[in-house]
């Protein structure tokens, strides 16, 4: 199956199904004939899909550059290192790079891609769930700085997505949940119909149930694919709604260092302050209450290593990139499947929200 992600000349294809890996050569040397590949992998991936990869170098015109596992590597060093690569075998302007992995080593690659002789094309390869339904499609490419994460990057739009599930397999437990909370994420902005989606589906996706799981990254590209087609880079407040959850997950995140807890993770609690932050400012209506309630409690809440304090959570809101003028803004759902962006809410509501989400049992 195939989604397009229409951008005018730089729309490209996000190709989506089970066992497609294989076929990458066949369809890049098609899309690309003629040219060098540069393979943009992590020393994990590279253990887990050595025969995946050693195919791909058997028919590929391809050389592997393979960078450490971790965000702590998302760094202007390793980026540094895969130019020095490109530049020292003499890739030029008609190379493509192979971005194979999460999502930090497409927004890595990716970005090598975005400054490399001012621009070369690339291939997202994504091989997390959070990859598969976020991060391998839009075209925002980064590393982090000892400043805050993704602060030095590009938006660069790949000129295709691969999407394999049969990666998923080898997916650690909680790398799964960090990616399937991006996933349910669509469930509170991608309409009434996404949101039952998820409300059927969820168990089964749970189990990683091929079928079922399948659909939801289809439905979740899809929307991500309308929302970057329309706003390309977030300054029509469209794609902002893809942040759900995002303010408050970003403080969780930071509160535990951006070390104990997953990205995702924190989102899955950040969507739960989100929805109780829509019921306390009355956004979402009285009587959609208990369908709210119905999908909250689907959701795969993981344990925290403690309780956050909620005015520091309050307090580190204000170092997101997002906020503008000072002014901090929440996503907040209205109707099942609908979210509105809203930059009116006060302190004593988000702490009040903050509170009684982050409370000692
Ligand atoms: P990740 O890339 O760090 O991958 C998580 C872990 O899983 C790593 O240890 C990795 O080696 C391992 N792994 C990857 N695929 C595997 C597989 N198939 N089998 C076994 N292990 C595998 O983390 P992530 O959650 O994919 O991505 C997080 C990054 O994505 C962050 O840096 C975040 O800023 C970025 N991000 C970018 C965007 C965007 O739009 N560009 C969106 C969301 C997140
Ligand atoms: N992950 C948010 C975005 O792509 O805009």
């Amino acid at each position: 199956m195939e989604v397009t992600v229409n951008l005018g000349q730089r729309s490209y294809p996000v190709l989506i199904d089970q066992g497609i890996a294989g076929t990458l050569p066949a369809i890049i040397s098609e899309k690309f004939p003629n040219r060098r590949f540069a393979v943009v992998t992590n020393t994990t991936i590279a253990g887990y899909y050595k025969s995946l990869i050693d195919l791909w170098e058997k028919n590929l015109d391809c050389s592997l550059i393979t960078i450490p596992d971790g965000e702590q590597y998302k760094t202007i060093d390793t980026w540094k290192s895969i130019l020095d690569f490109l530049l020292e075998n003499r890739f030029e302007r008609s190379s493509v790079v192979v971005a194979l992995g999460g999502g930090v080593v497409g927004d890595i690659a990716g970005f090598a891609a975005a400054s490399f002789l001012r621009g070369i094309p690339y291939v997202q390869v994504p091989t997390t769930l959070l990859a598969m339904v976020d991060s391998s499609i839009g075209g925002k490419t980064a590393v982090d700085h000892p400043m805050g994460k993704n602060l030095i990057g590009a938006f660069h739009q790949p000129s295709m997505t691969l999407v394999d599930t049969n990666f998923l397999a080898t997916l650690p437990h909680r790398e799964f949940i960090s990616g399937y909370a991006e996933l349910f994420k669509y469930g509170f902005i991608g309409g009434k119909d996404t949101f039952n989606f998820i409300l059927e589906e969820n168990e089964a996706m749970l189990k990683r149930e091929s079928i079922p799981l399948l659909d939801g990254i289809r439905r979740s590209i899809q929307i991500k694919a309308n929302v970057v087609s329309e706003d390309e880079f977030e300054t029509k407040g469209l794609r902002a709604l893809l942040n759900f959850g995002h303010t408050f997950a970003h403080s969780i995140e930071r509160f535990f260092n951006f070390e104990q807890v997953l990205h995702g993770e924190a989102v899955i609690w950040g969507m739960l302050c989100a929805c109780a932050l829509g019921e306390k400012t009355g956004t979402i209506p009285q009587e959609m209450r208990s369908a709210y309630k119905n999908i909250l409690d689907h959701l795969p809440v993981p344990a925290l290593p403690s309780v956050p304090d909620a005015s520091k959570l309050y307090s580190y809101m204000f170092s997101d990139k997002k906020v503008s003028s000072g002014k901090l803004r929440f996503i907040v759902p209205t109707l099942p499947g609908q979210s509105i962006v809203k930059k009116d809410i006060n302190e004593a509501d988000v702490l009040s929200v903050l509170s009684s989400i982050f409370k000692a049992d």
